[in-house]
């Protein structure tokens, strides 16, 4: 057995896959379990079996998906230990992860991109659940840079990290990565929609998937990637739509909308879509794509609107500025595949409601988004928005 494995390691099995598979099928079971990377039969065993991680590290862990993703993990799975990889850019915040558990989460301050420290942290990780970003696209029309390096770069020195010590792999990513639809086109995107992403952004999370496809074709690493539609929830900077917007009427400011305001995203909140990656992580099968979405799609001026009136405002109460280059009209998830594969379903379907409760958040949590709210603001003045 010792020989068959250092055999497999050296790359024989890529050769000769089919023959050990047909001799030595229970062998072969045994090996994938072990996470020896041959394409295929891995994804059928682990998928079988299930995928139980006892240690998993997070990347982008205090942003606010991540941080959202770590609650969710330590209050479902106890057992599970976290170590968070976060370098803390502006968009971090050690606070998104206070309250838990010292013995289940460890921080660790560090970028993804610095490739000795990920030989010190991922050597005994069950897996890799990568957020880190450059996430916000008005950033990156201003400074691409940043977003080719943390997230192309980065992505790539996970991924050698991953495949160097055999570690299981989730790339989150994103549905912009599909670029747009038309306004009036009832076509939704899914796991065949071409790559045509319009922004420095979404160019660079494009990319960052084509690195995990081709790190699981070419060296056998079992990874999964899943594209998910706008987020909202606790925690979110106040540099995006919906917090931006809550924080400008409870400063007395006026909401700020783009262009037409006519532009449609497809909301979910946080929690769904901890819940469903935990579900892929665990249940999915390699190589493949999970879209993530729950049938939220809204227009912006209705968005506004909503939040507006749930917090005692005219409806028309805000201004309209300047449009975003490249402007995205229209995202939307067809989540099908997720939801009958891996049997996942949203739980926060009434967005109302969510919108109410993250309204209640950043009413509750002034003392967190204030620190954040003048220089973001000073920010979009220069751009004009
Ligand atoms: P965020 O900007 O709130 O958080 C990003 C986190 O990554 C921050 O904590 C930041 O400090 C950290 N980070 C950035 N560069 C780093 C580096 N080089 N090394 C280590 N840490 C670094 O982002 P988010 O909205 O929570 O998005 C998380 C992920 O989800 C991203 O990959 C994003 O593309 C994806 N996504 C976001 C949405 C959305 O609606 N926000 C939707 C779909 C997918
Ligand atoms: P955003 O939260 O930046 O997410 P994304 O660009 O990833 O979809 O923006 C959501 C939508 O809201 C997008 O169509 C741009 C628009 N928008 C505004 O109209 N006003 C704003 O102040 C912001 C930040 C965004």
């Amino acid at each position: 057995l010792p020989c068959l494995v250092a055999a497999i390691r050296c790359g024989w099995a890529n050769r000769s896959r089919r023959y050990a598979i047909q001799v030595f099928p229970s062998l072969c079971a045994f090996v994938c379990i072990r996470n020896v990377g041959i394409g295929k039969a891995v994804a059928e065993t682990v998928s079988e079996q299930g995928f139980k991680p006892k240690h998993i590290l997070v990347t982008g862990g205090c942003g606010f998906i991540g941080a959202n993703f770590v609650r969710y993990v330590a209050r479902n799975h106890p057992d599970v230990h976290i170590t968070v990889l976060d370098k803390l850019t502006y968009a971090g915040n050690p606070a998104n992860i206070d309250g838990l558990p010292q013995s289940q989460v460890e921080l660790v301050i560090g970028d993804i991109c610095d490739a000795s420290l990920l030989e010190r942290i991922v050597p005994g990780c069950d897996a890799i659940v990568h957020f880190a970003a450059e996430s916000h696209n008005d950033n990156s029309i201003f400074d691409p840079e940043p977003f080719i390096r943390t997230n192309v770069e980065g992505t790539m020195r996970l991924l050698e990290a991953a495949r160097k010590y055999d570690v299981r792999f989730h790339h989150i990513s994103t549905d912009e990565v599909y670029g747009d639809l038309a306004l009036d086109d009832p076509a939704r995107f899914d796991e065949n929609s071409p790559y045509r992403p319009s922004s420095p952004y979404s160019a660079s999370k494009a990319a960052s998937d084509h690195l995990v496809r081709a790190w699981t074709r070419t060296y056998g690493l079992r990874a999964t990637i899943s594209n998910c539609s706008n987020n909202y929830g606790p925690y979110q900077h106040v540099e995006k739509f919906i917090p931006r917007q809550i924080t400008s009427i409870l400063e007395g400011a006026r909401p700020k909308l783009y262009g037409t305001g006519e532009n449609v995203r497809d909301w979910i909140h946080t929690e769904d879509h901890s819940s469903a990656v935990w579900d892929i992580l665990t249940k999915g099968r390699m190589g493949e794509t999970y879209l993530i979405g729950a049938d939220g799609e809204r227009n912006n001026i209705t968005v506004l609107r909503m939040i507006l009136e749930a917090m005692g405002k005219d409806p028309d109460d805000f201004d309209w500025v300047r449009d975003r280059p490249g402007h995205d009209r229209r995202y939307a998830i067809d989540s099908t595949k997720l939801r009958r594969e891996l049997g996942w379903e949203p739980r926060h379907t009434d967005f109302a409601e969510g919108l109410r409760q993250t309204i209640d958040w950043y009413v509750a949590n002034e003392a967190w988004w204030r620190p954040a709210k003048a220089a973001t603001e000073a920010r979009y003045a220069k751009q004009g928005q």
